[in-house]
């Protein structure tokens, strides 16, 4: 069957996400980080709040880590650990302005009876880590670490794909590239170093390649639960592609959060359960 004949469901999931109570921009870790630009911490909330709604509205489960005054990150959720079959790796950031985070979404895990791996090298969640039906797809080259990937290999026994970022505006995997279900996926190949291009290719041969003017809207960063397609509104192109596909596509606004240099899927963690 082609990818566009295929039947779509829809599996119900469960999130985890952080208000952006104190969210703000304070310094600058990636190119979309400017501390001169105001930051409307209401409107960032209000926008979040239509994000969790949504996934709410499409039948998921969401739960929520109380925010810790002084890390304005940490409304991303996405880079706080990675979880798959209920097993859960910690993060490890590579900038000091985020290390507090790692502890903090850990003992969330930890509290909750989690089987959790207090990681030994600098890995940044579902970041960098995107899960397949049967591998791990990993970012280096900004963030994550080549012992962080071999660390996560160890962990989780599932076979972790190593991809080389190029491109500072698309620092971490999920800036550049999304998994719309358990064999596909969508990704910007600008963002790849060329032999990670390459194996991206071998990997999923029919990808939804994404245009310059839809990654740069942040139209990778998106959430998919096998049918409906959660991602920036801006990308409009991606949005058709995806349709095209039998998906159904959501636009999100989340502008404020992109002065961070972060969209949907940096505000969602996905808890993967034990199979
Ligand atoms: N300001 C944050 C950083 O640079 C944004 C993180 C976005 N999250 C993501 N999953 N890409 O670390």
């Amino acid at each position: 069957m082609s990818a566009t004949t295929r039947t779509r469901t829809p599996g119900p999931r469960h999130y985890l996400m952080c208000r952006p109570t104190h969210f703000d921009v304070t310094y600058a870790i990636n190119p979309w980080m400017d501390p001169a630009k105001p930051v409307d911490t209401g409107l960032a909330v209000a926008q979040w709040e239509s994000l969790r709604d949504l996934y709410l509205s499409l039948g998921h489960t969401v739960e929520f880590i109380e925010p810790v005054p002084g890390l304005p990150d940490m409304v991303y959720a996405a880079n706080g650990a990675t979880v798959v079959d209920g097993k859960v790796l910690g993060a490890r950031f590579r900038n000091a302005e985020r290390a507090a985070e790692g502890p903090a979404y850990l003992d969330w895990f930890r509290d909750r009876g989690f089987e959790v791996h207090d990681p030994a090298h600098i890995n940044e969640g579902e970041g960098d880590f995107l899960v397949t039906g049967r591998y791990v797809l990993a970012g280096h080259g900004f963030r994550s670490s080549r012992d962080g990937h071999a660390e996560a290999q160890e962990f989780f026994g599932r076979p972790v794909i190593g991809l080389e970022l190029t491109d500072p505006a698309y620092y971490h995997l999920d800036t550049a590239l999304a998994v719309l279900d358990d064999d596909e996926v969508m990704y910007n190949p600008a963002a790849f170093a060329p032999g990670s291009r390459a194996v991206l290719e071998r990997l999923f041969p029919g990808a939804v390649l994404a245009t310059p003017r839809d990654a740069a809207v942040f139209g990778l960063n998106a959430v998919s639960d096998g049918y409906h397609v959660v991602l920036p509104e801006a990308a409009t192109g991606l949005a058709g592609q995806l349709r095209a596909r039998g998906f159904h596509p959501i636009g999100a606004g989340l502008t404020e959060l992109l002065k961070g240099g972060g969209s949907v899927k940096c505000c969602t963690l996905e808890l993967r359960g034990p199979r």
